[in-house]
């Protein structure tokens, strides 16, 4: 297992790297991220490039046993490129330049900067082909910013459209620019979208697809010339969780593994412990594959004001929580708190003084901890039964027309994944091209862009025994950002066993009232389908005058599966437990058990063994009775009838299993 931490020693004396290279090795850690900002020192004027600082560091890092995986280092241009060929930085909507000082400021269709950002990767990839300890590469750096208007990205959007629709009266007929008259004849004509509230939505989309589409072949760039020159040594990317401005299935498909950033600890303790188990898993999910997680708190984060510290116990927690999401690699932002520039207050392992102390410690505790634990994880990975539909089309699509005030698209995904985590179950997220067949539910949340195949594909998984859950402003639009003009949910009415003529976004809130099949009452918020059930059973109605006759849940038999919709949105969590709980009871999935609140249960299975990851998220003891059968991974000792879990404290636990088969989407 790798772990360790972001390293600048480009920062720092050179007198000092030895000493960081001892501590680093004292603490067990195994590998540093280099050199991802420092292209200026690489190549400090045009074609000079000077790579000794950087053999320096690394010679002194291999004596220490620890490894480096190198940035390529074009987030952020040196101020010659800026400076000679000013059209490489963006253009913002007003059509001036993005003023340099800053990083990710670059133009991705300027073919100066691409030649530039080549050649210093080549460069790299040559001198760097054969260091020993060099392991592998990140692209780059978070790719998404920025988005550029100038006149070469309006002329490769004309020739990706023409590339797309062939003519421009089918791209007419895709935009629907019959309204308001903007229809174009020529590719020329087509203007940029300077505002997404304004702007026709089909062009928007268009639009955001081009910008990922960028991002991908600026990073296919350097890939090609990584795989030629560095066969040996992997390429990863550090993308960050749940940001959407980008498909990340499209930026990882051409990855060795997808590589994240996770930065889980700024609000109150435990606010953010699903997210970053959600996000870990959608980052797994995005290859299949185990992840490496590339920058994680360290310190208190900011750049002008910063956050609370990770707490006694929070860093180890969260890195175990990670390992148990599938994790493989495990590298804290940054090692030691720069002095310099803008993040000052982004806090490392070590302060300003670099002197090591309870951070440090507890990194090293927990490196050696999953050091040990390592062989235990071999072979093993999680297993769902649930997926998630995740689509970045449909979430770039409501950030146009949100549809309803409040629509918090990932938080409304969360809703969904906090029930079934604090039901202790697992998930996968899936792109809508998964194959979905294996899984036993799928939840797809405002799936607002429903293509034909999608439907169908959701039809047959239904039809074969599947259960589907959906909800709110699924189906609406089609691939081009249309709506479609059938009754909602479209070809999903008959899935569902319901029809929606009639729909508002809602100001006033409402109670709703559960059945026997959906018990309890709960607070109907921003948004309601007035939901009319066909064939589909009404699990919750509205207690409200106007909505009487309406659905607010319904279930549906189809085929041999199910078919659940949410027209609304509940303010209490407990009615997704609820609601949870109905689905997996209907799907037939029983978790090895409920944790009690403020736990976390997560299992990897695979080689015959289930390792069961009990995770206290919270700064008060807890007590949990552990699944039958199981013993301590590291001891082996049987378990006792109670555990007793300290705060932030895990408990590694092993049992025999056979699994479920399969991980993953195929
Ligand atoms: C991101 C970047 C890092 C650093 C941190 C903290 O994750 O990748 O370079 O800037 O944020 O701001
Ligand atoms: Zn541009």
């Amino acid at each position: 297992m790798y772990i360790g931490v972001d390293y600048y020693p480009e920062h720092w004396p050179v007198t000092r790297w030895a000493t960081d290279a001892k501590l680093m090795h004292d603490a067990g850690f195994n590998v540093v991220r280099l050199a991802e900002f420092a292209w200026s020192r690489l190549e400090p004027a045009e074609g000079q490039f000077d790579f000794k600082w950087l053999d320096d560091a690394l010679a002194i890092l291999a004596q220490q046993g620890i490894s480096a995986v190198l940035g390529t280092p074009t987030a952020v241009m040196p101020a010659w490129v800026a400076h000679k060929y000013p059209e490489t930085l963006a253009t913002e909507k007003n059509g001036t330049r993005i003023a340099w000082g800053m990083r990710k400021n670059n133009c991705f269709t300027s073919g100066t900067y691409r030649l530039l950002s080549e050649r210093i990767t080549r460069a790299m990839a040559e001198h760097f082909a054969a260091t020993p300890n060099v392991i592998g590469w990140q692209t780059d750096n978070e790719f998404g910013d920025p988005q550029c208007f100038c006149d070469t990205c309006r002329a490769e959007f004309h020739e990706w459209l023409r590339r797309r629709y062939g003519t421009t009266d089918a791209l007419n007929t895709a935009w629907g620019t019959h309204f308001w008259g903007h229809q174009v004849s020529q590719w020329d004509e087509i203007t940029l979208p300077a505002s997404n509230d304004t702007f026709n939505p089909s062009q928007c989309l268009d639009w955001k697809r081009f910008q990922s589409w960028l991002n991908v072949r600026f990073q296919a760039d350097q890939l090609r010339i990584l795989r030629a020159t560095c066969p040996k040594q992997f390429v990863t990317h550090n993308l960050m969780g749940f940001f959407k401005e980008l498909n990340y299935y499209d930026l990882a498909t051409d990855l060795d593994f997808v590589a994240w950033d996770n930065y889980p600890i700024w609000e109150e303790v435990g606010k953010r412990w699903f997210d970053s188990a959600a996000a870990g898993d959608l980052m797994r999910g995005l290859k299949n594959k185990p992840t490496w997680i590339m920058e994680t708190n360290a310190g208190p984060g900011g750049w002008g004001k910063f956050g609370r510290n990770p707490y006694p116990g929070e860093m180890r927690a969260f890195a175990y929580q990670q390992i148990a999401h599938g994790a493989e690699g495990y590298v804290w932002f940054r090692w030691r708190t720069c002095t310099a520039g803008r993040e000052q207050y982004w806090h490392g392992l070590l302060g300003h003084d670099g002197v090591p102390a309870r951070r440090y410690q507890e990194a090293a505790q927990t490196a050696q901890e999953l050091h040990r634990l390592a062989p235990i994880l071999a072979g093993t990975t999680v297993q769902a039964e649930v997926a998630v539909l995740h689509d970045y089309e449909s979430l770039w699509a409501l950030d146009f027309q949100a549809g309803y005030e409040g629509n918090d698209t990932i938080g409304h995904i969360m809703r969904y994944c906090a029930a079934l985590y604090r039901a202790g179950v697992g998930i996968d997220f899936v792109s809508p091209h998964c194959d979905i067949s294996r899984y036993r539910v799928v939840i797809a949340p405002q799936l607002f862009i429903l293509p034909d195949a999608l439907a169908d594909k959701l039809r047959d998984f239904v039809k074969a025994g599947g259960t589907l859950l959906t909800d709110l402003r699924s189906g609406v639009k089609n691939e081009t950002n249309l709506c479609h003009d059938r009754t909602l949910p479209g070809k999903l009415s008959e899935v569902l066993g319901i029809r929606i003529e009639e729909y508002e976004a809602r100001q006033r809130e409402l109670p709703i009232v559960g059945s026997a099949n959906l018990p309890g009452s709960a607070t109907a918020t921003l948004y309601s389908d007035w939901v009319i059930p066909g064939t589909a059973e009404v699990l919750a109605g509205y207690d409200a005058w106007h909505l009487q006759p309406y659905a607010a849940v319904t279930q549906n038999r189809f085929g041999k599966g199910h078919g659940f919709y949410v027209g609304t949105i509940a303010k209490e969590p407990a009615f997704y437990d609820r609601l949870i709980a109905r689905v997996l009871g209907e799907a037939g999935i029983k978790p090895v058990l409920t944790p009690p609140p403020g736990v976390e249960m997560a299992i990897r299975r695979g080689a015959g063994k289930e390792v069961i990851f009990l995770l206290n998220s919270t700064d008060q003891p807890v007590t949990i009775a552990p699944p039958t059968g199981a013993s301590d991974a590291q001891t082996g000792q049987p378990c006792k009838d109670s555990l007793t879990l300290d705060r932030f404290d895990v408990v590694v636990l092993l049992r025999k299993s056979a699994g479920h088969g399969s991980a993953g989407c195929p």
